[in-house]
């Protein structure tokens, strides 16, 4: 099947921000919002992901959206766990995400997570808008559940509008300290230029409306072009995880951005030893809540198309790597599918030499991030790798000249075995953190210290 198919394919969108401001609450709220009667259109749960069809995020924000003025199916948004490492996955030399919510806490302002999460989104050149969350924690704020900002902002006494600017306008500082100019979104006129401030609180579901409309607005404006795919041709995607699931064995859980990934389909994917190539066993896709209980988990399908979130079950994947590429091969040369990967792996390799430090992180876009804060910091590197601290990293970090080199910097990685008992006999120093420039500022604490 050559033939071209086009379409449009979902956006996607991660949800990022600091521990705790609210990320997980607000996809919550949007999925909850929106359980449907039975209509076309309901929310789906995918892999490490949640697709909102059009006409869902049209209910939801009301009057906000004019569902004839979009043609893009919807939004996939991307959960993130309790840190940020999807910040950094990438497709294809780009960032994988093609916008961002920045959940911002109102109470708590900018907080290392955010700080870090808005240079990646920087560096990589993500569009995003902010959601400055629990705006209903204004002591003395009205509840209007699920009411557009505007509206619920009107029905407010003076003091509480007061201090709702107040706290609006620091995040608007923060931001511009950090380099954005941005103001409330209602007053952006041109969203790539200046970041949309958006209120919410995602538990009174207040400001949603607003925020999947500028979501819907951002996407269809600016990326349309992007998302025009070859919805049939050979999948393209990204490994967010590399997990055992009982009964499938080392699975992988995908972000696929183009294309079909199909049951029967040859995929490619970066593993620690370049790239893999193997047998799709399984395409599995999550039951709805209601089934888990009474069966397996997994539903299994006969094919997926971009944007979407899905578990591949295949031989031989134990050494995948998070963050790497995977490409269904379908009819292409194999040999080019595997050189694409090659390629791909080769952008995120990170220059070593003799002497340096040891560095481990959790994907291979947070190690491609750590590798420049390095490069920034003048701190050269030994070895670079994904994956938790092993016993053979403290062996490798001993072999450097340098007493400064003997460090393991590890990002949001564990330690394995005696691997730290280890450490400690060895005079290893071991750093452990999930925000990028802690490690970095830990590290240079430590060579001062030396050198004192
Ligand atoms: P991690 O995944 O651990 O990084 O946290 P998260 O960003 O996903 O935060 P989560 O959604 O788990 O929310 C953290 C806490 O804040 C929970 O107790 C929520 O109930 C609370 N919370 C989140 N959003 C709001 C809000 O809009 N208003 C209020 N009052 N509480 C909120
Ligand atoms: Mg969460």
């Amino acid at each position: 099947d050559t033939q071209q198919h086009g379409g449009l394919r979902t956006p996607i969108v991660a949800v990022l921000g600091h521990v705790d401001h609210g990320k997980t609450s607000l996809l919550d709220k949007i999925r909850g919002s929106t359980v449907i009667e039975g209509e076309a259109g309901a929310i789906t749960q995918h892999i490490g992901a949640t697709a909102v069809p059009l006409d869902v995020v049209s209910e939801v924000a009301g009057s906000l959206v004019d569902p004839t003025e979009f043609d893009l199916p919807g939004l996939l948004f991307i959960d993130t766990p309790g840190h940020h490492s999807f910040t950094t996955l990438r497709s294809r030399g780009g960032a994988l995400a093609d916008i961002a919510i920045l959940v911002v806490d109102v109470n708590d302002g900018f907080q290392p997570q955010t700080e870090e999460a808005i240079k990646i989104l920087a560096d990589s050149q993500t569009p995003f808008v902010v959601a400055a969350n629990k705006v209903d924690t204004i002591p003395g704020w009205q509840v209007h559940e699920d009411a557009p900002i505007q509206q619920t902002l009107d029905a407010q006494s003076d003091r509480v509008e007061q201090q709702f600017n107040e706290k609006l306008y620091e995040i608007i500082g923060e931001l511009s300290d950090a380099g954005f100019t941005s103001d409330f979104y209602w007053r952006v006129q041109d969203f790539r230029s200046n970041v949309g401030v958006v209120p919410v609180s995602a538990m009174t579901g207040e400001g949603i409306p607003d925020l999947l409309t500028v979501l819907m607005g951002l996407a269809q404006r600016y990326m349309k072009e992007d998302m025009e795919i070859d919805v049939r041709g050979p999948g393209a995607g990204t490994v967010l995880e590399v997990k055992d699931e009982q009964g499938f064995g080392t699975t992988l859980d995908v972000i696929l951005y183009d294309g079909t990934v199909r049951a029967d389909d040859t995929v490619v994917v970066g593993g620690v030893n370049g790239p893999i190539v193997t047998d799709v066993r399984a395409l599995l896709k999550p039951r709805p809540l209601a089934e888990i209980r009474t069966e397996s988990r997994f539903e299994k399908v006969d094919e997926i198309a971009a944007a979407a979130g899905v578990k591949i079950a295949a031989p031989d994947l134990d050494d995948a790597i998070a963050g790497a590429p995977i490409r269904a091969v379908r009819g292409r040369d194999l040999d080019d599918v595997i050189a694409e990967v090659q390629a791909e792996l080769a952008e995120v390799a990170v220059d070593t030499g003799e002497e340096g430090v040891v560095v481990k992180a959790d994907t291979l876009g947070s190690l491609e991030a750590m590798a420049n804060a390095l490069e920034e910091a003048e701190i050269p590197i030994m070895r670079a790798e994904v994956g938790d601290i092993a016993p053979r990293d403290v062996a490798m970090a001993t072999t450097v000249e340098e007493e400064e080199y003997r460090a393991i910097l590890g990002f949001n990685v564990d330690t394995l075995g005696d691997a730290a008992d280890r450490a400690e006999q060895d005079d290893v120093e071991v750093f452990r953190s999930d925000v990028i420039y802690q490690l970095v500022e830990e590290y240079e604490a430590f060579v001062e210290d030396i050198e004192r």
